[in-house]
């Protein structure tokens, strides 16, 4: 219940943008109190029903006194036992009182406490990530092959992710993955990075020549750096949060990633410039701002592998240019991977693999692929400027 409570109220407070955008405000301050009073209603149960039970439990406690007093007193005054006697069992049973009317308190702690504990053994018990035996840490600067990848994220769905999905991203060049929402892009690069393993018997993964599972996942995290689809940042300065990226990094250095992720401009308008404060998950940054934060922190770790996994779709054509230019012109030898709805932003990839619902249905260069006429062309179509 307070869990309950605590999980409105923090949900309102930083979805409050929606709330309001929405008209919403009325009806989350109705179901708040709502919660608030159920939670309230039973607190006053509670309190009821303990100080029933320690009133019960004093008056209980006092009358086995009163009792020992008297019928002592009595058994004393007829010589049935000495006066020693009866003075030490009173003193023990006095004594005696106390802890047990403490164990009360313990047993019902002892239940509360069961419930905070199967929470904290849920996590406790929860699969940590194995490594196998002899997995070394190499270097990732081989090409990338994604050789027959069959995924599901869960036993009990139908139809896989992805479906026998084969190409190659060749090493120190850039490959473009286009493809719809959904079809199993961003996947691709979750299994690339091992947040999750392909199962046995589902393809491999190999980069190098290595396979992916016997490459350790320290090593492989390391060394790619993705760009994530829905960038966190945390509320600290703007360049604080470019540097994060590295921690030996020097201001120079931020600033030059900044320059690369067409940051600079932005953050010369701002009064307070790299210092400026970037508030909770980045809320005074536009969309934009906050993918070009996050491509600068992954150009600053300066990877073998780099992922923009639809990084450049909050900025504008031009700005994606130019971010695609600087990036380029970069003195690296890194492997790139694009991922985009844009085919301004990938066709000048050396490489271009087009998904669909989980399965690869065309690759090839830009060119290749106009001259195919199929689903790439038609995207092409749609988005040319002659077509908008
Ligand atoms: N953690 C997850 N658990 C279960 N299913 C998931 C999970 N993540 C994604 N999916 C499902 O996998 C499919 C592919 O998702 P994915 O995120 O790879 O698509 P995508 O190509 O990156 O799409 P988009 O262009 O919208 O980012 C979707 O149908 C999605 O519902
Ligand atoms: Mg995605």
């Amino acid at each position: 219940m307070e869990g309950q409570l605590s999980a409105i109220a923090q949900e309102n407070l930083t979805g409050v943008r929606v709330v309001r955008a929405f008209g919403r405000e009325n009806y989350e301050r109705q179901r708040f109190e709502q919660k608030n009073n159920e939670y309230t209603g039973l607190w006053d149960y509670l309190m009821h029903l303990l100080s029933l039970f320690w009133a019960t439990g004093d008056a209980l406690s006092g009358l086995q006194n009163l009792i020992i007093l008297i019928v002592g007193a009595h058994l004393c005054l007829n010589g049935h036992i000495s006066v020693g006697n009866y003075i030490a069992f009173l003193s023990y049973s006095a004594m005696i009182a106390g802890p047990v009317r403490q164990l009360g308190r313990v047993i019902s702690g002892m239940s509360r406490a069961g419930v905070s504990i199967e929470r904290i053994q849920y996590i406790l018990n929860s699969e940590p990530e194995r490594e196998i035996e002899d997995s070394t840490a190499i270097t990732l600067d081989g090409d990338i092959v994604f050789d027959h990848v069959t995924f599901k994220y869960s036993e009990d769905d139908e139809q896989p992710v992805l479906n026998n999905v084969s190409f190659t991203c060749k090493a120190g060049k850039v490959t473009g993955i286009l493809g719809s929402t959904g079809s199993g892009k961003s996947t691709l690069m979750y299994l690339l990075c091992r947040l999750y393993d392909l199962p046995q018997g589902s393809g491999e993964i190999r980069i190098g020549g290595h396979r992916l599972n016997t490459i350790t996942r320290e090593s492989v995290r390391n060394q790619i750096g993705i760009v994530l689809q829905e960038p966190y940042l945390f509320s600290r300065t703007l360049s604080d949060n470019i540097a994060i990226a590295r921690m030996s990094s020097s201001d120079n250095d931020v600033r030059r990633a900044a320059q690369v992720a067409v940051l600079d401009d932005a953050v010369s308008h701002f009064v307070k410039g790299y210092d400026t404060f970037v508030g909770e998950r980045g809320v005074t940054l536009s969309g934009g701002q906050k993918q070009r934060t996050a491509i600068a922190q992954t150009i600053l770790r300066n990877t073998p592998v780099m992922i923009l996994d639809d990084s450049l779709s909050a900025v504008d054509t031009e700005t994606d240019a130019r971010i695609r230019h600087e990036m380029d012109r970069l003195e690296t030898n890194a492997t790139r991977i694009l991922i985009s709805h844009r085919i301004t932003t990938l066709m000048h990839a050396d490489h271009i693999v087009v998904l669909d619902q989980g399965k690869v249905i065309d690759e090839g260069t830009h060119e290749d692929l106009i001259k195919k006429n199929g689903l790439y062309k038609k995207i092409y179509d749609l988005q040319s400027p002659e077509a908008i």
